[in-house]
């Protein structure tokens, strides 16, 4: 089976990867070369990924059976339809149940309708008078968000984008100027997590939950990226995530399904829910209408080697297996090497040495994102998300170890997050989740903040099972 990867990033080297066990050929649409999806694919072509037709004139060309768009973009633009149109099969949802990504608007109001539960407190003003009012009189701290697709760069948080109500509120305005829609939220508090699943004609089938690490730098400060590395718990579920509270969110996930379903719209793909994991239980934040980057390369390591070309081939056609949808009971860390100043002011353009065979060596995989071959051992850095390193062990520190280990195969100007999966970082978010939903109880030995650098190890409360 021919497979289109559209797409050039590191979501889409990790997809083209798990494709290959499965003796599947690929083939790649993307502006970019990537240097991972180059080595694997038979055939790449540079096209912009949200050009429909010249998408489906390569996909035709190359002998394409199924495309798999991983990307946003070409979602929200209509290149699913025009492969189907086509006649080929493909993963990921026409533009207009795309929108579940593409308008939050869309996505907040289909929920509020159907009744789904998990909802925060939310309003859409419509002139910069209704922006004001809405602020002033919100009542709680809230988020300012763009409607629109802004690659998890848009969202501003009282508290830590801006301080007070009025601030927020200008931002509110400054986006309905420009000519967009705009939501203020209700400010969740607590602990992120994204669950994904294939969604089919039938089916929902969730993948291992994952945790993202959205802000820039260590500590969750800095400014929203659109995730700087992430871990996932050999159980499938989380340190803080029990399966009660995994098992809420799926049901989140299915009752969109059916509400997008009840409005008429068909989907074959994936569907990610981003979550705030509250003290009331998981509350949604956003959808996202395909894999996660960084989390779709967690637990695409994870897939079962052999049968991802036949578990895609039918999310395209609208019908799985379910017996196809296993993933190994293993921990896993993705850590993003990025260019300086990411996530701000971003400093492209440094060259990586980096020996991708030491590494392989050592059990830690290399996903190629934004960077270009610059010699031999050499890549240049864009101005994105650069090399994905991804390790996998029994426990989450463990493979964030083998992370930090491989480090020294790698040299030259990027930035990574140390903190992702530490011993430290888990149990502060447990302790953080511990505290939310009973703060009665006695104060944790780890402060709620980061702890410092030179901290000694943490005395935590968090139960072995769950690091291990
Ligand atoms: P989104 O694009 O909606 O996922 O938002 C990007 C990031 O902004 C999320 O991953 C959260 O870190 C933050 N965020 C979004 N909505 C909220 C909310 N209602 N409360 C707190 N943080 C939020
Ligand atoms: N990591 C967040 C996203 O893929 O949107």
């Amino acid at each position: 089976m021919r497979f289109l990867v559209v797409g050039g990033g590191a979501r889409e080297h990790a997809i083209a990867r798990a494709l290959v066990p499965a003796e599947a050929e690929v083939v790649v649409a993307s502006a970019n070369a990537n240097p991972g999806l180059e080595r694997i694919a038979r055939r790449s072509a540079r096209i912009d990924p949200t050009d429909a037709a010249k998408v489906v004139a390569f996909a035709r060309d190359s002998g394409a059976d199924i495309a798999v768009i991983g990307p946003e973009a070409p979602l929200a633009a209509g290149v699913a339809d025009a492969l189907r149109a086509a006649e080929i099969p493909t993963v990921g949802p026409d533009r207009d149940a795309a929108q579940i990504e593409s308008s939050k608007l869309f996505c907040r109001e289909l929920l509020t309708r159907h009744g789904v539960p998990g909802q925060p407190k939310w309003v859409a003003p419509l002139s910069v008078d209704e922006a004001d009012s809405a602020a002033a009189g919100f009542g709680r701290p809230f988020v300012v968000k763009p409607s629109g697709l802004t690659a998890g760069k848009g969202v501003w948080v009282q508290g830590s984008d801006f301080t007070e109500a009025r601030e927020g509120a200008a931002y509110a305005k400054t986006l309905l100027v420009q000519g967009g829609r705009v939501l203020l939220e209700e400010r969740l508090e607590g602990e992120e997590f994204s669950l994904m699943a294939f969604v089919t004609d039938s089916g929902v089938y969730p993948m291992p939950a994952v945790q993202d690490f959205k802000r820039a730098l260590e500590g969750d400060h800095g400014g929203n990226t659109g995730g700087m590395g992430s871990y996932s718990q050999r159980d499938h579920l989380l340190p803080f995530l029990s399966a009660r509270d995994r098992d809420l969110a799926l049901t989140i996930l299915h009752r969109t399904v059916d509400a997008l379903r009840a409005q008429g719209f068909r989907y074959r793909g994936i569907l990610y829910g981003g979550f705030m994991l509250t003290a009331t239980g998981p509350v949604l934040l956003e959808f996202n209408a395909r894999f996660g980057d960084p989390e779709g390369i967690n637990v695409l390591t994870l897939y079962e080697e052999g049968d991802f070309a036949d578990l895609l081939a039918g999310v395209a056609q609208g019908r799985v297996d379910s017996n196809l949808v296993t993933f190994r009971p293993r921990a896993t860390v993705v850590k993003y090497l990025v260019p300086p100043g990411y996530g701000g002011s971003v400093r492209p353009g440094g060259i990586l040495t980096l020996d991708a065979k030491a590494i392989e060596a050592a059990g830690v995989h290399v996903v190629y994102g934004s960077v270009d071959i610059a010699g031999p051992g050499q890549v240049r850095l864009g101005s994105s998300r650069g090399v994905a390193l991804v390790g996998e062990a029994s426990a989450i520190y463990e493979a964030g170890a083998r992370v930090e280990s491989a480090l020294r195969h790698v040299s030259g100007p990027y930035y990574v997050r140390h903190d992702i999966g530490t011993k430290e970082d888990l149990a502060r978010r447990w302790e953080h989740v511990r505290r939310l939903r009973a703060p009665e109880a006695k104060p944790s030995p780890l402060p709620l903040s980061v702890a410092p650098p030179d901290a000694p190890p943490a005395s935590h409360g968090i139960p072995e099972q769950l690091l291990g």
